[in-house]
């Protein structure tokens, strides 16, 4: 079974394709555009995003059907009118693809594909609809169906990509918790099964990323700020620092986060000071430890609350090194027989690989075109 899977909830366009044979899956082609525009202006505007997409998607759409050999040239064309028709209709909001995509499925056969996977929400509503309409259109052209994708829980599930933990034995795995982390998102998600979520805390304003990301645009570091900050500190002498922020909640019974007393922080530390390189690497290992201990702390103690037998990570943030490694630390030298499971880097930031994965776990809710849509707000459940 081969699934074409869809990623735009953001400020990356990805397609992935990935075939899953006996429970066994191979990656046939994993592509990913990062929308460098944002980086001038030190986040992401939707408008701006969303025009990306349309101008990203089938060039990436291409690209991974032609690295997994799967783009085959028609012969088969124009497109009837009244096909046409439809995929206009499809595409009305989003006028600059129209072109595009009809070019597109008139110069390619249908492709050897079972399936459609896209990330139907939580995202940014007007980059959502870019990779939820593009979806409609091929399944619609290419009766293939579609399947809605949860974009937490393409964090979430990629872990499982390969891992033995599925492929041997479920019951070993679960309950688990899951820590994703990312611009938009800090949630923690007790994950009885896979398809079965609850989610058990959340930060009550700013993401760990976005935490990340006004801190390093207070700093004057650009944009996205979590690899920028992480870089710097990376390079101080054993870690030191002389500042001393503040570790918002972590020590309050719930499961909750809050990062945006921590960044005010930071821009209160900094007013009236000559940012040398000195203070900012000082600062920059500050930040990213105060992120680092708030969000072991908690997902550590929902571990122990919930008996969980693994810890899951996910979403931007995952990618910090350090992150990662004092998350290891932590476990070994405590008495905790806790497994952690970490995407490989590359997969912790968006991608469609994830998608692909979700969506695999999720065939049971394909759905025909003309019911898929994007929701901003969607919730895991
Ligand atoms: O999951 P993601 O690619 O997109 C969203 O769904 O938001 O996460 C992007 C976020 C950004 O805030 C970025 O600063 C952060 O992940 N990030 C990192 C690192 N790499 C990306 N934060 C800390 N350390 C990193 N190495
Ligand atoms: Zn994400």
């Amino acid at each position: 079974m081969k699934i074409l899977a869809i990623e735009t909830s953001c400020d990356d366009t990805a397609v992935a394709i990935l075939q899953v044979n006996n429970k066994k899956f191979s990656i046939l082609s994993h592509i990913v555009s990062s929308q460098q525009i944002h980086a001038n202006y030190g986040g992401v505007f939707p408008m701006m995003a969303k025009r990306e997409h349309q101008i990203n998607l089938p060039l990436v759409l291409k690209q991974a059907l032609q690295e997994s050999k799967l783009l085959i040239p028609n012969t088969q064309y124009p497109i009837p009118n009244k096909k046409l028709k439809t995929i206009k209709k499809i595409l009305e909001k989003e006028h600059m693809l129209f072109e595009s995509v009809k070019e597109f499925l008139e110069q390619y056969q249908k492709p050897d594909v079972d399936y459609i996977a896209v990330t139907n929400g939580p995202g940014l509503e007007p980059c959502l609809w870019v990779g939820v309409n593009v979806a409609r259109a091929l399944s619609y052209f290419w009766d293939i169906p579609a399947i809605p994708v949860n974009h937490i829980e393409g964090h979430i599930l990629v872990n499982f990509l390969n891992h033995k933990s599925y492929i041997i034995n479920p019951k070993e795995t679960f309950p688990a918790i899951a820590l994703v982390v990312s611009g938009g998102h800090t949630q923690l998600i007790l994950v009885k099964g896979i398809g079965k979520y609850k989610i058990i805390g959340e930060t009550r304003d700013d993401a760990a990323g976005e935490c990340f990301d006004k801190a390093a645009r207070i700093l004057g570091l650009g944009y996205p700020g979590g690899p920028v900050i992480s870089q710097i500190a990376s390079k101080a002498v054993r870690g030191q620092t002389s500042h001393k922020l503040p570790r918002p909640m972590m020590n309050s019974k719930d499961y909750d986060f809050s990062f945006s007393g921590l960044k005010t922080a930071v821009l209160y530390t900094a007013k009236g000071k000559t940012l040398t390189k000195e203070y900012i690497q000082e600062m920059c290992v500050e930040i990213q430890q105060a992120i680092i201990d708030v969000l072991i702390k908690k997902t550590i103690n929902a571990a122990k609350d919930y008996k969980a037998k693994t810890i899951i990570l996910g979403g931007g943030v995952s990618a910090n090194a350090q992150l990662r490694r004092q998350f290891n630390d932590k476990l070994e030298a405590s008495s905790l027989k806790l497994e952690l499971l970490v995407p490989a880097k590359e997969l912790s930031t968006d991608n469609a690989l994830m998608i692909a994965v979700a969506g695999y776990f999720n065939k049971n809710k394909k759905t025909s075109w003309k019911k898929l849509k994007a929701n901003a707000n969607l919730r895991i459940r």
